[in-house]
């Protein structure tokens, strides 16, 4: 999983699966590599020449028109499908939408859906991909950090309903992950923010190297760290999905910061956008493996400087009583406990007899809520 690259200094990363395998390609430009031996030459090759393009319109102004046309040079058939950027847009109806498009333009099993686009696109082309005609190939090309870190590995693909986020969808594996680094360029900060959030995580629970990299480059944008970030994402998350495919196990690792942070996100109205709820979700289950001395208070002071460094918050002005209700909800709770993910050290994760999440006490969790945070 460590990225091997090939002469062309595109990274491979080989996803291994229970059922399938898949590669994950990493570089610069590399959506409109005209080699031969490129991803798409190689599908081409194999006779898929039918593609349809599932991006949001943001991203279709920034790639997804320029690609398309590149996709027509190669003598590919391209349909784009565009829809609102926004979380607002993973529906039922917005999937619905795409599969009655996908229908007009006559794609059948032997197209291949590209999802251009953040986490939203890639789980609403993904979930239309893993339905559609009962399945058809499918290729995640991930332009935010968070889609390229986190979002298009795994093979988890969904839509919200109104009583939940991601409530309806299925686990549907990609042919191939196509990560070109250069699209984080249009990029806007506060989505880069937001998938640094998600490094910090990995960082914490798996891998030291990362989070001191994170430390030395937190405010640097340029490709040769972007690729440092995305290459050590992808093995992080990587590594874990394929021990635990179905998230059984290991894979609860990756909710660290998620249990509260979910709440915050709930709790403000999604107001609080996702990287930085999971920002202060870690500051406050860090402060509980700390009360429960299983980690050093100094090193969850670096985390929180770290989180601070990338300018994302550490506070939430809450009830937390009304967070504590929402936590209550949360799918990893067993027998009635509120179970949360820890973190024993930095770059490790705290596991007791193959479990990763541990029960807390609803006493310690309103104690740490309650309690300042010293920025
Ligand atoms: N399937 C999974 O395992 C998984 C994991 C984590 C998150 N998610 C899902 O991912 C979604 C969040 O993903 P996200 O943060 O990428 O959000 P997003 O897809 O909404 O993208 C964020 C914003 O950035 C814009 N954007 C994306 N790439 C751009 C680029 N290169 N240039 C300019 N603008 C660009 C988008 O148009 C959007 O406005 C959530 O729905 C979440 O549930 C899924
Ligand atoms: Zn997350």
């Amino acid at each position: 999983m460590d990225g091997t690259p090939d002469e062309r200094g595109i990274l491979h990363f080989l996803l291994t699966g229970k059922k399938e395998h898949y590669l994950i390609e990493v570089g610069e430009g590399i959506l409109f590599d005209e080699d031969e031996s490129s991803l798409l030459a190689r599908f081409q090759q194999e006779g898929i020449d039918r593609y349809a393009l599932i991006t949001d319109h943001n991203v279709k102004r920034e790639w997804g028109d320029a690609f398309s046309k590149f996709l027509i040079r190669q003598g590919l058939e391209v349909s784009v499908l565009s829809i609102e950027p926004g979380e607002h847009s993973k529906t039922l109806q917005t999937a619905e939408k795409l599969a009655n498009q996908l229908a007009e333009h006559h794609c059948s099993r032997d197209s291949m859906i590209i999802g251009l686009g953040g986490g939203v696109v890639g789980d609403l082309a993904g979930f239309v991909a893993s339905s559609y005609m009962r399945g058809i190939p499918y290729i995640h090309a991930p332009t935010s950090l968070l889609a390229q870190v986190d979002s298009s590995i795994g093979g988890k693909t969904g839509v919200n309903l109104e009583a939940g986020k991601n409530l309806f969808g299925s686990f549907h594996q990609p042919h191939a992950v196509l990560t070109d680094i250069s699209t984080l360029t249009t990029l806007p900060e506060k989505e880069i923010r937001n998938g640094l959030a998600e490094l910090v995580k990995y960082g914490m629970m798996l891998d030291q190297e990362l989070f001191e990299y994170l430390e030395r480059t937190a405010k640097t944008r340029h490709a040769e760290v972007f690729t440092e970030w995305v290459s050590r994402g992808i093995t992080a998350k990587g590594t874990i999905v394929k021990q635990d495919e179905s998230e059984q196990g290991i894979r609860a690792v990756l909710n660290y910061g998620h249990t509260i942070g979910h709440a915050i996100e709930a709790d403000s109205g999604f107001q609080i956008p996702h990287g930085s709820a999971i920002a202060i979700g870690m500051v406050y289950e860090g402060m509980i493996a700390v009360k429960q001395g299983i980690l050093n208070e100094c090193l969850w002071k670096r985390q929180n400087e770290l989180i601070a460094k990338i300018g994302l918050p550490l506070v939430y002005l809450n009830e937390p009583r009304h967070m504590l209700a929402r936590m209550r909800r949360d799918k990893k709770n067993k027998g009635g406990d509120i179970h949360i993910v820890l973190p024993k050290s930095i770059g490790a994760a705290h596991q007791v007899n193959k479990e990763y999440t541990s029960p807390v006490s609803e006493e310690l969790i309103l104690e740490c809520l309650q309690t300042p945070i010293n920025k």
